[in-house]
């Protein structure tokens, strides 16, 4: 591939809807944005349910549990752990900046945010539960019957008002102000030296063919294993399960490389423990090329200033289950 010259970097300046002004460069990769036209009560409500492990049959796993926002958004071990133990096929995503996604799993298998945290509430691997039981229990909950109705005007619970609200708490879920993007936004010395060499290698080599946007990925679907192939330890096919064509088989959402410091172990099949591992396969699988210990670690060193602000908020405190509330099935059938 020609290696593009020295680009003039004519920054205009571009003011949101925000307020904010952003400089627009011809970098690929584009500072991340705060959340805009966010309702608040959803937001509030939405929270609450992200972290309420009584959307569960156990009563024990919440969303929380696999994607805890204290480690990034994920569970930090190769593949999640659902009800009753049981082992997951496939490594968790982190939710942190998973609204900039062009759809949401490794497959793209649910269009957006909504669409998608249905899935886990009755996934037999995951929260094992249903539809039906979870607005049961949360509607013999006086706290969330109250702010149900505040949020969305109705004295009945619909799931699609639970699924609604947790997305609108994961649009919250941004992480700007990484270094990386204060560069971006023009303050020079935001970077060392070698941060930015590391940049220039990512670059140069072509992995921002595939990582680049606001999120340094998700916004296409790639083939794994482009230039040799990858010998996962799942057997998760890929976008092909979705589209059932042959030519997707093995291509997967790209994923974000925002607070990729923070989401280890890496792939679908969470195989590669550390970024080191991780840069030294995409180079070789995906780009035919082999980095030196030197620009690897240049390359692990710009990837880590792609840690942003993290969510930040009180923890919240939920509504207690009343008499009648279903009781949870930890151990039971
Ligand atoms: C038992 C662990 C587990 C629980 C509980 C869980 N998830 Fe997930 N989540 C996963 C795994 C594993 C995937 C990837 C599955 C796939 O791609 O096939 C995933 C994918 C996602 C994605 C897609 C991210 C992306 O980049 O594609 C989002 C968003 C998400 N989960 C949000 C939630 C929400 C909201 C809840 C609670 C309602 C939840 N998850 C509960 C394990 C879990
Ligand atoms: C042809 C597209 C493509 C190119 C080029 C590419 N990647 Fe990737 N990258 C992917 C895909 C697809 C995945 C997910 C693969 C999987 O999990 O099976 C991925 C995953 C990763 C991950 C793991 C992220 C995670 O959360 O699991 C890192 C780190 C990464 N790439 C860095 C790089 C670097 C550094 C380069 C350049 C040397 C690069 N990539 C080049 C498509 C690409």
């Amino acid at each position: 591939m020609k290696k593009s010259t020295i680009a003039l970097a004519v920054a205009t300046t571009l003011v949101l809807g925000t307020g904010i002004a952003y400089a627009a460069n011809d970098e690929p990769i584009s500072p991340i944005k705060p959340p805009a036209n966010i309702n608040l009560g959803a937001v509030e409500l939405g929270k609450k349910l992200y972290f309420d492990p009584r959307l569960s049959k156990s009563g024990f796993i919440s969303c929380n549990s696999c994607h805890n926002l204290s480690m990034g958004g994920t569970d930090n071990i190769p593949t999640s752990i659902g009800d009753k133990w049981q082992q997951g096929p496939i490594n968790a995503p982190t939710v942190l900046n998973s609204s900039l996604n062009l759809a949401q799993f490794w497959d793209g298998r649910a269009a957006d945010l909504k669409a998608q945290a249905g899935g886990p509430i009755a996934n037999p691997g995951e929260m094992g539960f249903s539809h039906t039981l979870a607005v049961n229990v949360l509607q013999s909950i006086p706290g969330y019957v109250r702010e149900f109705k505040q949020v969305f005007g109705k004295d009945k619970i619909e799931i699609g008002d639970v699924t609604a609200a947790i997305a609108e708490f994961e649009k919250t879920l941004v992480t700007p102000n990484a270094r990386f993007d204060q560069w971006l936004l023009g303050k020079a010395d935001a970077l060392s030296a070698d941060e930015l060499e590391g940049y220039n290698l990512f670059k140069n080599a072509g992995c921002v063919a595939c990582h680049n946007g606001e999120a340094v990925g998700g916004n296409s679907f790639q083939k794994m294993g482009l230039v040799e192939p990858y010998k996962a330890t799942s057997d998760a096919e890929g976008r092909a399960a979705v589209t059932g064509q042959d030519a997707d088989r093995f291509n997967f959402k790209v994923p974000t490389l925002r607070n990729v410091e923070l989401t280890y172990p890496y792939f679908h099949d969470g195989a590669a423990n550390t970024l080191t591992q991780a840069v030294d396969i995409m180079g070789r699988l995906q780009l035919g090329r082999r980095f030196s210990a030197k620009e690897n670690a240049r390359i692990v060193a710009f990837l880590k200033t792609l840690t942003g602000d993290q969510p930040s908020f009180q923890l919240p405190i939920l509504p207690p289950s009343a008499d009648a509330t279903p009781r949870p099935t930890p151990f039971g059938k």
